[in-house]
């Protein structure tokens, strides 16, 4: 049983890429094949002091052992973002999506960025992906096998994992989005345009649910969430002033929007854990709340004062954080 799957546990944005290029390395990932919505998402990751914002090439590129980063037929894909990415990334021979990956063209984008629904009400990231499944239910949506210019990077994304799956390789599935922005979970209407759970990622990227040996819910020190209208408020949500003043301020990767934040919350965090049935949980961002253990690497070593809020928030949700991100590169966290 080799497959793991990573996914969020908040509103998005828990750090989700940090963990997976931590853990592409660890575990000597083979294959790492993005689930989630599409170019909505978008994972920081600081790799060696090289900072990489990315909304379509999967978190793990960087992985040493990595021969093949692939995006499932359930996710979207903005042609134009692919091949940039791709450049930047500099990871041409490794990255394919399926031929049958959904394409967002400027009228999707069009219409996000000007439906009154959208943008009054979900506060949607404007990427063009909500519109682009509406017309994928409606089967008129056009599909990758139809874009000349990807022609070169299409693959048979189910076949190809479960062939690795069969040779007993390890498969990483990244998700993005989080549970709580889930279509059917979430907190609707102010949730993405499908469902986002680990279930959900493996349909994304064709593979059953008895494949999947680990499920890794992904939490922050906080919660943020971007987006949706104030009357969504998040319990204990901040003012500005407030979320300032704790540094825990922050601005989307993809919309440039400054975060909404609130403290961490058991409840959301019971259910996620519920939701994707997690086998192991991370926990992100403990530097900012703790900025002497910046850059830690082995749990002992923490201060006493973190050591007691982690412990604290394990005893409630009665598991323990496999991973801590103690600072944004792929290094600075501690494995347990
Ligand atoms: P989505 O797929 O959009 O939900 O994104 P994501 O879960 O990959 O998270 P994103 O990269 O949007 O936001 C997380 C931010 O926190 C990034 O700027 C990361 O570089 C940063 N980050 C991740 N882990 C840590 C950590 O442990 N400490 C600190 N200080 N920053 C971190
Ligand atoms: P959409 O997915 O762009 O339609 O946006 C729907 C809601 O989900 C909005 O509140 C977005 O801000 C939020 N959202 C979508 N993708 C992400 C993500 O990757 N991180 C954080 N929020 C997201
Ligand atoms: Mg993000």
């Amino acid at each position: 049983m080799v497959v793991s799957v990573v996914v969020g546990g908040f509103f998005g944005d828990e750090g989700k890429g940090k963990i997976v290029s931590h853990i592409v390395n660890s575990k000597n990932i083979s294959i790492v094949a993005r689930g989630g919505v599409g170019p909505n998402a978008g994972h920081t990751v600081v790799i060696r002091g090289t900072k990489y914002q990315l909304r379509m090439v999967p978190s793990g590129f960087a992985g040493k052992h990595v021969e093949k980063l692939l995006i499932g037929p359930g996710v979207l894909v903005n042609p134009e973002i692919f091949l940039k990415e791709l450049s930047v990334t500099k990871v041409k021979g490794k990255l394919f999506c399926d031929p049958k990956c959904g394409i967002i063209t400027e009228k999707h984008i069009n219409q996000d960025k000007t439906d009154v629904h959208l943008t009054g009400i979900v506060g949607t990231s404007g990427s063009g992906t909500g519109p682009a499944n509406e017309d994928r239910v409606r089967r008129s949506l056009r599909l990758a096998k139809d874009i000349p210019e990807l022609s070169e990077y299409l693959i048979d994304v189910p076949l190809i994992i479960n062939d690795y799956i069969e040779k007993g390789k390890e498969v990483l599935l990244e998700g993005t989005q989080a549970t709580h922005l889930s279509l059917w979970h979430g907190t609707y209407p102010h949730v993405t345009s499908k469902d986002v759970t680990a279930a959900a990622i493996c349909s994304d990227v064709g593979i059953g649910p008895t494949a999947v040996s680990d499920v890794i819910v992904v939490f922050k020190a906080y919660v943020t969430r971007v987006g949706s209208p104030k009357a969504d408020k998040m319990e204990g949500e901040l003012t500005e002033t407030e979320t300032q003043r704790r540094g825990w301020e922050e601005y989307g990767t993809v919309t440039g929007r400054l975060r909404r934040a609130a403290p961490f919350n058991y409840n959301l965090a019971k259910r996620s854990i519920m939701l994707n049935y997690a086998t192991k949980i991370a926990l992100t961002k403990l530097d900012i709340l703790f900025p002497e253990d910046r850059g830690t690497t082995d749990y002992s070593a923490l201060s006493n004062e973190a050591k007691q809020w982690i412990e604290e928030k394990e005893s409630k949700l009665g598991m323990r954080f496999t991973y801590i991100g103690t600072g944004p590169s792929d290094s600075e966290i501690i494995e347990r």
